[in-house]
């Protein structure tokens, strides 16, 4: 099959080679791939820029996100057969920007529903889980944002996927077992949050690199979820973040992007999402946080900032039970938009790497196989 193999590190390295169609192993299924998403990950495996921390064993083929169709399955798969369309994110080692990956049966693929495209599903898993992962850091790591109110004082919203419609619909479903399965959570994720819990309404969020993978998906979701979101952008990009929810936008090229902020927001943000600094360089946000606000970050940073705002930071994102299909009914019943800012043919798969690393590319790049 051909793929896009690294041979060595070394971004400009990579090559649409000839590798073995891989067999699928217990609990695993092969597909017959129709997209692959990029992810900053990628760049930096293959840049050496995880060398000590990730294993690289070269030669090995690069993507993680997929979306395609099942071809076989392993010893153990009850949940796919043959035939399925699929969407999912796959270890790092697996590799996706090929004819054929493999993906491990679990909570990191879903069945791709009628409404969503090969090429947009292929854009969605690892952000989107990545996203919801970073809000329900926001209120502690524990219940899951799908399951959140948008109003306090109502249930939650993962009766949604269940297709309830009223706000009588709406709490009858979510009381049942439809509810909380939907929303992905676990029961008693379900009903801690369908005590009106609405962690998000109303409150001023900062969204630092808003119009990437990841910030595309916490800015409409957190937007859904009744948050003031303040979006960081460049001047071409003002109109696209406002689209996806932002009620203020801060051209980050001006530079003092905490200082913008304290002016749209003078009392400071109840929360930052930072997608773009880590460790010490997330300090200067922390004056656009007011006291006793939070600092989320898919990077690392410090626990502590003072005047009471605290840092959470979620190491490597946990895909959980029914989100990915929740996230991709969302997207096909048109209630999510997945941006792809370029989509590249597999034979010019090494210049999509080079320019998602040099380019400024809204929304996500996709490798069309
Ligand atoms: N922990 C995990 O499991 C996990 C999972 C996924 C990703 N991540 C990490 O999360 C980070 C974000 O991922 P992503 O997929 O969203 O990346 P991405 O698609 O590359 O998006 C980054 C965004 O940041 C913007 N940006 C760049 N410099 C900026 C600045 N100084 N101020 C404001 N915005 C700026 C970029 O806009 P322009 O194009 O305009 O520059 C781009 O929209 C990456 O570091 C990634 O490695 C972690």
């Amino acid at each position: 099959m051909k793929a896009l193999v690294a041979p060595d590190y070394g971004i400009s390295r990579l090559t649409v080679a000839d590798r073995p169609v891989p067999s699928p192993g217990p609990g695993q299924l092969l597909c017959r791939v129709e997209a692959a998403a990029l992810n900053p990950f990628d760049l930096r495996l293959v840049a050496g820029a995880l060398r000590g921390r990730v294993p690289a064993h070269f030669p090995f083929v690069i993507g993680m996100d997929v979306a395609g169709t099942v071809e076989a399955v392993g010893d153990g798969v009850t949940s796919f057969a043959a035939g399925d369309p699929v969407i999912a994110v796959t270890r790092p080692d697996e590799g996706t920007i090929a004819e054929y990956a493999l993906v491990d049966e679990g909570p990191a693929v879903c069945l791709r529903p009628d409404g969503l495209d090969a090429i947009r599903g292929a854009a969605l898993p690892e952000s989107g889980l990545t996203a919801l992962d970073l809000l329900r850091a926001v209120d502690g790591g524990v219940t899951s944002p799908l399951a959140w109110s948008r109003h306090p004082g109502l249930g939650p919203v993962g009766s949604e996927a269940a297709g309830a419609g009223s706000k009588e619909e709406h709490l009858r479903v979510s009381a049942g077992r439809a509810g909380w399965e939907a929303s992905g959570g676990t029961k008693e994720d379900h009903y801690r949050a369908s005590s009106g819990r609405a962690p998000l309404h109303g409150r001023r969020l900062l969204v630092i690199g808003a119009t990437g993978g990841i910030g595309q998906f916490i800015v409409q979701l957190a937007a859904d979820l009744g948050a003031w979101v303040i979006a960081t952008a460049t001047p071409d990009d003002v109109r696209y973040v406002r689209v996806l929810g932002a009620s203020s936008v801060i051209d980050y090229t001006a530079g003092d992007v905490p200082g913008a902020a304290l002016r749209i927001a003078p009392d400071g943000v109840d929360l930052a999402v930072d997608l773009v600094d880590a460790g010490p360089d997330l300090r200067p946000v922390a004056r656009a946080v007011r006291p006793g606000g939070r600092i989320v970050s898919p990077l690392d940073g410090p626990a502590d900032f003072g005047h009471g705002v605290t840092g959470r930071y979620i190491g490597t994102f946990q895909a959980r039970p029914g989100e990915l299909a929740h996230l991709a009914a969302r997207v096909a019943n048109g209630r999510l938009s997945v941006e792809v800012g370029a989509c590249y043919p597999l034979a010019e798969a090494p210049r999509a790497v080079v320019d998602y690393a040099t380019e400024h590319i809204r929304g996500k790049i996709v490798i069309r196989i």
